[in-house]
């Protein structure tokens, strides 16, 4: 580590912003020594905030009809051989019952851009869910809907909203996705959502096809400067279906590196531990945690459709019921000293 990377992490771990060049240049300066200094500083910076606490989320994917064609992802609507399956609003009820059951205080209902969700379908399901589960967060998942559609699911109940930027920078943005998709809506949606109320959640791909340095400091700079609630980042993975088949998928070390960086950029943001960190690592959920971490979002699906749901190749936990993914992870996250709570697990505003 140079003397200059070290600088810059000490000014980060003392609360203040890069610039957009230093986050570039902190990117590209990366090595062992600097990783293992930002994660120390992050580990602490996050157990004055959460302690050992690790939240948990449980994840149903309600369908994998999707109306985009988003150049990297396996469920995009020009993939021929994606088998698509929707799940009815009772099997989804079924899924939050037993989660219930398991301890998770907030259901993810995550899906493509499928017209069948309609509001008035939604709003019906977060009713009921809420009715049912007085207790838990509702976290929606389900791209860009616009503001009337947000609006009408956060009266219906919705707590949280997902929605990855996927990149900052407009050009890298325009290169993984197709003409009729605009970075300026998908920016737009996430300070309406914003706006709207809900605790929103921005996140990006590591290692996508064509991110540089450049590329990741933007997505550092729009963090700082929006400070989501939740961020979600994991590692690009090929789709064999994709033409980014033959791409290298993102590693373990950037997306760590990175998971700490943002863990300082804005304390008190709720940055899961993939699993796309844990297709690449068999201990990747421990090392992202280990990085500053302190969300996990084990499935919740019926094991029936998990395998359909294949944003990537290879994607863990396709195969086990939701209890044993639920002590799967107790087991993990105990084995490095750290606890899943049984709890709505909200943003500690600061
Ligand atoms: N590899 C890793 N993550 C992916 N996503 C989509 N396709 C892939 C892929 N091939 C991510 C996107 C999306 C989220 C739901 O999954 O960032 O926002
Ligand atoms: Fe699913 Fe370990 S978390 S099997």
């Amino acid at each position: 580590m140079t003397g200059r990377t070290g600088g810059l992490i000490s000014r980060l771990a003392g609360g203040s912003g890069l610039t957009e060049a230093e986050y570039a240049e902190l990117t590209a300066g990366r090595d062992g020594e600097a990783a293992s200094l930002l994660a120390e500083k992050a580990d602490k910076v996050r157990r004055g905030i959460y302690g050992a606490d690790v939240y948990v989320r449980g994840l149903i994917e309600i369908s994998n009809y999707c109306k985009n064609d988003c150049l990297y992802c396996g469920i995009r609507r020009s993939n021929r051989s994606c088998d698509r399956y929707r799940l009815t609003p009772d099997e989804i009820l079924e899924c939050c019952g037993e989660g219930h059951a398991l301890g998770f205080r907030t259901f993810v209902l995550q899906g493509g851009e499928d017209g069948h969700f309609t509001d008035d379908l939604l709003c019906g399901l977060i009713g009921e869910i809420k009715s049912r589960y007085p207790d838990c967060a509702v976290t929606l998942s389900l791209g860009e809907r616009g503001r009337d559609s947000f609006k009408r699911l956060f009266d219906a109940g919705a707590d949280r909203y997902l929605l990855r930027h996927e990149t900052a920078d407009a050009g890298h943005y325009r290169s993984l996705h197709p003409g009729e998709m605009s970075f300026e809506n998908r920016i737009r949606s996430l300070y309406d959502l914003r706006e709207i109320g809900y605790q929103v959640g921005c996140g990006f791909m590591v290692g996508s096809p064509g991110q540089t340095p450049e590329t990741i400091a933007k997505d550092l700079k729009f963090i700082e400067e929006f400070k989501p609630d939740m961020c979600g980042i994991g590692p690009f993975i090929p789709h064999k279906d994709t033409l980014f088949r033959d791409h290298p998928h993102g590693t373990v070390e950037l997306t760590t590196y990175l998971l700490s960086i943002i863990r300082l950029i804005h304390p008190p943001v709720l940055l899961p531990a993939t699993t796309a960190l844990a297709t690449i690592d068999p201990r990747g959920r421990e090392k992202g945690i280990l990085a500053g971490a302190s969300v996990v979002m084990p499935n919740l699906s019926p094991t029936s459709v998990r395998k359909k749901y294949a944003l990537y190749d290879g994607k863990v936990c396709t195969g086990e019921e939701s209890a044993e993914c639920r002590d799967c992870l107790s087991r993990r996250m105990e084995s490095i000293g750290f606890r899943i709570v049984t709890a709505r697990g909200d943003v500690k505003r600061r």
